[in-house]
């Protein structure tokens, strides 16, 4: 994730989640962020300023009078004004236009700025109506809010209003910088690989971790898109995957199969980045195959495979007019005239090859070619795949 030299306005307001400000500061450093920070008189009863201070940050008390034109200074700085936490006191003022802290004050004098709202407070003051309104109407102001969590606050109620999980926070200060390219769409991605059981307990798999169609579902929910993700035996600990995305889990080829054409007719895109099995086994043993029939080591057992269906090309024989299918292949040589074959043969909008001798299988970077229906080919140099993923996204056009 990056938020290179981005300048963000931290504004930590009185809620007992403040200290998790520290972790959510730190983190916004290391995606290269430039940081300010105004502590609330509220928030320093739960934790120092002097903390970011002796990180040689430079941090404002919430005195408005102190310095007469430091909200002016802030508001000129920010590319965005960050409130986290944001109680219900500080959300509610922001709706009146009340400016009465430094915060507020800052609030005010940037209308045009994008202000980012993380509320953390007791479920039933988050489920209180006066809160939603406001928090509406704060949506038409050019604020964004990254919702809470459910589960036990503080005082040990259960419900909606903890404070987020730092990842959660840097996407949507990420997603904030996006442009909307897919206000309003539906995406659906495949990603992972598929199993092919044998028995109850054996398989035949490939070693695709899922990442690159994880990084293209975070994409797309950063350009607005709703998306769900269809996940092949992903391990979710490999990689951050928004709590929006909708995970469908499944785990062979007739799984996926079900859910991909269940899922097609409800999307505007597909994106097939699933490492398919082309072969699955004649017949699956419905108990586990023992080995005492046979001769010991070196014995041998003989197994049947039987081609799988191409489901990007059965389900681009089902597409209607305005949806698009994105495909992936792996090559490992000739990637171009590969890419331009499968392109043509499974009737797809865009194909993106990569060449998977060189280390892609499972890792964090890829590199490749982008072509189009139209014939384009654009070469992408090696990169992390959710920046990669990012610049796929923007790649794409819907037909006019
Ligand atoms: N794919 C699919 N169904 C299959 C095999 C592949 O939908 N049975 C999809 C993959 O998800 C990918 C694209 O087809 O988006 C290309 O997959 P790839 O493995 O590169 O190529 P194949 O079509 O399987 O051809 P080959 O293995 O012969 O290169």
């Amino acid at each position: 994730m990056s938020l290179h030299n981005k300048n963000i306005l931290l504004c930590i307001t009185g809620s007992i989640s403040c200290y998790k400000s520290i972790d959510l500061y730190r983190r916004l450093k290391k995606a290269g962020a430039k940081v300010k920070i105004i502590v609330s008189d509220a928030a320093t009863k739960f934790i120092s300023p002097y903390i970011f201070e002796s990180f040689g940050e430079e941090v404002f008390e919430d005195d408005a009078f102190k310095s007469p034109l430091s909200h002016i200074d802030l508001s000129k700085f920010a590319d965005i004004i960050l409130i986290a936490p944001a109680t219900y006191n500080t959300i509610n003022k922001l709706a009146a236009g009340i400016a009465d802290t430094l915060i507020t004050l800052t609030v005010a004098a940037s209308p045009d700025k994008p202000k980012l709202l993380v509320p953390a407070m007791n479920p039933n003051m988050y489920a209180n109506k006066i809160l939603k309104d406001n928090l509406n109407k704060l949506a038409k102001h050019n604020f964004y809010v990254v919702s809470p969590e459910t589960g036990n606050a503080a005082c040990g109620d259960f419900g909606e209003g903890k404070f987020p999980e730092i990842d959660d926070i840097i996407f949507g200060v990420e997603s904030v910088f996006k442009k909307k390219t897919l206000n309003g769409r539906k995406v659906l991605v495949t990603a992972g690989a598929t199993r092919e059981y044998f028995d109850p307990v054996r398989f035949m798999s490939n070693g695709s971790s899922g990442k690159m169609g994880i990084s293209i579902a975070n994409a797309a929910l950063k350009a607005g898109a709703e998306v769900k993700l269809i996940a092949l035996n992903i391990d979710d600990r490999i990689q951050y995957i928004n709590r929006r995305i909708k995970i469908i889990s499944r785990t062979d080829f007739n799984g996926l199969k079900e859910s991909l054409f269940d899922e097609f007719k409800k999307s505007d895109i597909l994106f097939m980045a699933a490492a398919v099995s082309d072969y699955g086994f004649k017949e699956k043993s419905p108990v586990k195959i023992k080995k005492s029939g046979n001769t010991g080591a070196g014995g041998t057992l003989k197994v049947e495979l039987m081609q799988n269906e191409d489901l990007l090309k059965a389900v681009s024989k089902i597409k209607k007019d305005g949806q698009i299918v994105f495909g992936f292949a792996a090559e490992t040589g000739s990637a171009i005239e590969n890419g331009r074959k499968k392109l043509s043969e499974k009737s797809l909008d865009y194909i993106f090859v990569n060449d998977v001798s060189k280390d892609i299988i499972g890792g964090d970077e890829n590199e490749g070619f982008l072509i189009t229906k139209a014939g384009e080919v654009n070469r992408f140099e090696r990169e992390k795949k959710e920046s990669l993923a990012e610049k796929l996204i923007e790649e794409i056009s819907f037909p006019a």
